[in-house]
């Protein structure tokens, strides 16, 4: 590692790895030093904007000795092959969602790494969302008393394009997977799950054999339930929400609305004005901005832990003082 400054590469420069090159750059104990992507010319546009190294080769970054992380937003195939890679030269990895769509291969992945002390992370973000992570840790404080009920919901602005989503394993692979990784966050033991799906809205999604809306019914061990509601769109913006229950009381996380000023007018009362709500659509929370804070402890720990393994959620925790992300959508 070089000085006290994290060197990163980005494979894939598509739309979640332009999302982290973007927070890497903007993180003061980071470097973006490589960005690889077959498409050249998108690898060069996005190495230019930040004085990093364009390849369209993967495998020159890995080769680079003085990498210290890399950052894993290839098509979701393609992730074992850099994970292993990365982990056998040392390299810490940050690798986005989902291992595989394939739960043996997925597993086979977890295999070639046990062992390892090369810090490995997968990219549930939400773990990283400011306030979510509060609620988090007021629960784990027992601030609610006992969990009895964990309420998420998650809606996205609008489907993605149907040739992303035709190879995205399904709204439950590809979606739910953040929720469902926020339930056992909250309740590590899940041992009973029912799901619907429906089409509603989108018949290109039905003519690929998936659901455009989801419910999710989870029991914990313990008999505590969680419900994940999920849409492929959402005629407000991105809609993140959570509302924890407890036998003390209750705990709520509402979608950013870019103001806390409450207006009362003749109109009604709104909590912002409609103007403010264009950061809502821009889907400044959960991805950008949470991955921005997940960055920013990140760079932290691996300075402070060099030899350190991540779990998930692998690094200690600082309430951010940094300003919002107004990095593009993912
Ligand atoms: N955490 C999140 O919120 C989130 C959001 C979006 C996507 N994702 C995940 O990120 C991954 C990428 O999704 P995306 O939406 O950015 O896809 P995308 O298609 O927009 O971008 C993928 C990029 O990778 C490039 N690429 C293809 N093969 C490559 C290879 N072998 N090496 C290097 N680059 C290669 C493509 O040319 C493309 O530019 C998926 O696994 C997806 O599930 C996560």
């Amino acid at each position: 590692m070089a000085g006290t400054t994290v060197s990163i590469g980005v494979l894939g420069a598509g739309r979640i790895g332009r999302v982290h090159a973007a927070n890497i750059a903007a993180n003061p104990g980071a470097r973006l030093a490589w960005v690889a992507d077959p498409l050249i010319d998108t690898a060069n546009a996005v190495a230019g904007r930040y004085g990093a190294r364009a390849t369209g080769d993967p495998a020159e970054v890995l080769a680079d000795p003085d990498l210290d992380a890399v950052v894993v937003c290839t098509p979701t195939p393609t992730h074992v092959g850099y994970i292993i890679e990365a982990v056998r030269r040392g390299i810490a990895v940050l690798c986005e969602k989902p291992v595989d769509l394939d739960l043996a291969t997925a597993r086979s992945c977890r295999e070639a790494v046990a062992g390892s002390t090369v810090p490995i992370m997968m990219g549930f973000n939400r773990r990283f969302d400011p306030s979510m992570r509060e609620v988090r840790e007021a629960v784990a404080a027992g601030a609610i008393g006992t969990l009895e009920h964990l309420t998420l919901i998650s809606r996205d602005p609008a489907p993605a394009s149907l040739a992303y989503l035709e190879q995205s394993g399904g709204i439950f692979k590809d979606q739910s997977i953040h929720d469902l990784d926020m339930a056992r966050n909250f309740l590590p033991d899940i041992v009973e799950v029912t799901a619907h799906g429906s089409n509603l809205f989108d018949a290109g999604i039905a003519g690929i054999d998936d659901f455009d809306t989801v419910a999710i019914t989870l029991r914990s061990v313990s008999g505590a339930l969680v419900t994940i509601t999920n849409a492929r769109h959402c005629a407000a913006g991105h809609d993140q929400r959570l509302e924890a229950f407890g036998s003390a009381g209750l705990l709520e996380v509402g979608n950013d609305t870019g103001s806390l000023v409450r207006r009362s007018t003749a109109d009604g009362t709104g909590t912002a004005p409609r103007s403010s709500r264009s950061s809502w659509n821009a889907m400044r929370r959960p991805t950008p901005w949470s991955w921005r804070h997940s960055w920013a402890s990140s760079a932290r720990a691996r300075r402070r832990h060099p030899g350190s393994r991540m779990a998930s959620p692998p690094w200690s925790w600082r309430r951010p003082r940094c300003s919002p992300c107004a990095g593009s959508a993912p």
